[in-house]
This record gives C-alpha cells, sequence and structure tokens, in this order.
C-alpha cells in the first residue's frame, strides 16, 4: 500500500527533517515502494486515511512529530508508523523528564536542574560549576544551546533558550570525546549499532557542524577499546528499554576523559537521516546501507 513519509512539520528542526525526509523518499522508491511525501505543515494529518496511506515512516524531528503528537494521531486513525510509541516519544523529546527516568533506573547522566529564571540559571552555575550546558528542554540539533563558561554569560544563554522551549535546562558539562549510539529492534531483539565517535573542529558540534560542515570527522570505528564500546553500547540498550522504546533511536553520550565513565545525554526516537546524519553511518559500518536501513525501518512499523 501507499506509505507516507512525514517531513518537514513546524519545529526549529524543519529544515533537517525536510533533508532527512527527501532522502528517506528517495530510498524508498528506489527499493520500488510507493512512498509519497507529506508535510503536516502543509497538509491536515488527518487526510492521511482518506488519501488512502497504509503506513507513515516519520522523518519528523522536534516536537509535533518526534514528541507523541504525530503517533497518537496516527494510533488515531489506525496507520502503523516508524519508530517509538506516544509514550517512549512523549518522555523522549523532554530532556529532563528523560533524565529523571534514567536516574530512577541508575543509569549515568550529566548532573542538571531545571530553570525558570536568570537567577535560576545563576544558582544552577554555582551548584554545577562552569563550563554548563544550558538549553531548552525539547529542542535538538544543539538549537538555542550555549556553553556557559562564567556567570555573566548565563542572561543570554537562558534567555536564547526560553526562546525556543519555556522548559530550559542547565547541564553540567563532560569534557570528553563525544560518541553516538544507535540502536534498531524491539525489545530484547533490539541491538546496538557501532558506536560513532564525533570530533568537531574546536570542540563545536552545532548546527552548522551537524548538517553543512565537512570539517566534522566521524570516526568509525570509534577507536575505542572493545571493552569500554561494548560496556557504553549496553548502557545505550538499556537506555533504550528504560525509555519502552521500539523501532529505532539514537542515544547521544559523552564519556569524561579523566575518568573514562560515559554520561548518557539524550535520546533522539526519530534520528536525522540526512546525508551527513549518523544512524545512516553507523548502520553502514553493519553492513546496512541507506536503503535497506529505510526498508528495514518501515518493515518495523506498528501500531
Ligand atoms: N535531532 C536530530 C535530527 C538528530 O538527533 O539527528
Ligand atoms: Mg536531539
Amino acid at each position: 500500500g501507499k506509505v507516507a513519509v512525514l517531513m518537514g512539520g513546524r519545529s526549529a528542526e524543519r529544515e533537517v527533517s525536510l533533508m532527512s525526509g527527501q532522502g528517506v523518499l528517495a530510498a524508498l522508491r528506489r527499493r520500488g515502494v510507493d512512498a509519497h511525501p507529506f508535510d503536516p505543515a502543509e497538509r491536515d494529518l488527518c487526510e492521511l486515511k482518506r488519501a488512502g496511506f497504509a503506513r507513515a515512516f516519520i522523518a519528523l524531528h522536534g516536537r509535533w512529530g518526534e514528541d507523541g503528537t504525530v503517533q497518537g494521531l496516527l494510533e488515531l486513525l489506525g496507520i502503523p508508523y516508524t519508530g517509538s510509541g506516544v509514550q517512549a516519544c512523549a518522555v523522549a523529546i523532554d530532556k529532563t523528564l528523560t533524565k529523571r527516568l534514567w536516574q530512577a533506573e541508575g543509569l549515568p547522566t550529566p548532573a542538571w536542574r531545571r530553570v525558570a529564571s536568570v537567577a535560576e540559571a545563576e544558582a544552577a552555575l554555582e551548584a554545577l560549576g562552569a563550563p554548563m550546558i544550558v538549553k531548552p528542554a525539547r529542542e535538538g540539533s544543539t538549537i538555542g544551546l550555549t556553553k556557559v563558561m562564567a556567570r555573566g554569560q548565563c542572561a543570554d544563554a537562558y534567555r536564547l533558550a526560553a526562546r525556543h522551549d519555556p522548559e530550559v535546562l542547565c547541564e553540567q558539562f563532560i569534557a570528553g570525546p563525544e560518541v553516538t549510539c544507535a540502536v534498531l529492534g524491539h525489545g530484547a531483539a533490539a541491538q546496538a549499532l557501532p558506536l560513532i565517535r564525533i570530533v568537531a573542529p574546536g570542540g563545536q558540534y552545532d548546527y552548522h557542524a551537524k548538517y553543512f560542515s565537512d570539517a566534522t570527522r566521524y570516526l568509525v570505528p570509534s577507536g575505542l577499546p572493545p571493552e569500554q564500546e561494548a560496556a557504553i553500547q549496553a548502557l545505550v540498550l538499556r537506555a533504550y528499554r528504560a525509555l519502552g522504546c521500539r523501532g529505532w533511536a539514537r542515544a547521544d553520550v559523552m564519556i569524561d576523559e579523566a575518568s573514562g565513565q560515559p554520561y548518557l545525554l539524550e535520546l533522539n526516537t526519530a534520528p536525522g537521516m540526512t546525508s551527513h546524519s549518523l544512524v545512516p553511518m553507523a548502520a553502514q559500518a553493519a553492513g546496512l546501507d541507506y536503503d535497506t536501513l529505510c526498508l528495514r525501518l518501515l518493515a518495523d512499523a506498528a501500531l
């Protein structure tokens, strides 16, 4: 039957989502799937049923797409969709809820505070120490994020983050290698892909470095000792299951360079599928090319 590739949407990651969606759409078509683009910002999602779509591939990022809202609508329409269900998406979109849940499971994540004012951000800096990351709780692709080195930066950092989301998160900065780990599958069959180590020039893995820079380097294999890589994969699988994820996801992890301790930053339930994105890169390293990855994700579509 017809497949809708949901892309675009109205979050700040719209541009990224359009790139992800174009990639997925082309891949599915190359493999003979009757796939069509569908942008919820331009067309009413309720039309999916009337228009005869049998399944949906969710290539939306951020709110109103990766946060359980679209998943809930698809549940009501009875249209199977890729990736996690309503509850896992709704928790994972909010970095503070995610951290609370992981902490309850004993999983490591950097020390943090949720703040509602500049004064609270300044108090968080006192408590957490510099450098400190200030970011919107429900945003992606490093949008609205500042690395604060001194108290004087707290006001601008708070206001920038709050422009994107009234829920603002302050988090202790972990100095060390950044790695990301993709997971495919469901429940006991879920499988972690090889880690990718990210080396961004100047340590700035920001929006530009993520999608438009050719200077950012991605190491697969990661170069970490095999036992450390395996331990991080096991940790990410626990993080994935703790959230009740399904289909696929990608967790971002910082490794403290002094202790070697990995810290979970966040988990994306609809990770990027652009030409610069990391799940396709990890899948490739595991012998799964982009087109096959898209087909597999679609085959796992569920209600
Ligand atoms: N939020 C972006 C799309 C990612 O994690 O890949
Ligand atoms: Mg993200």
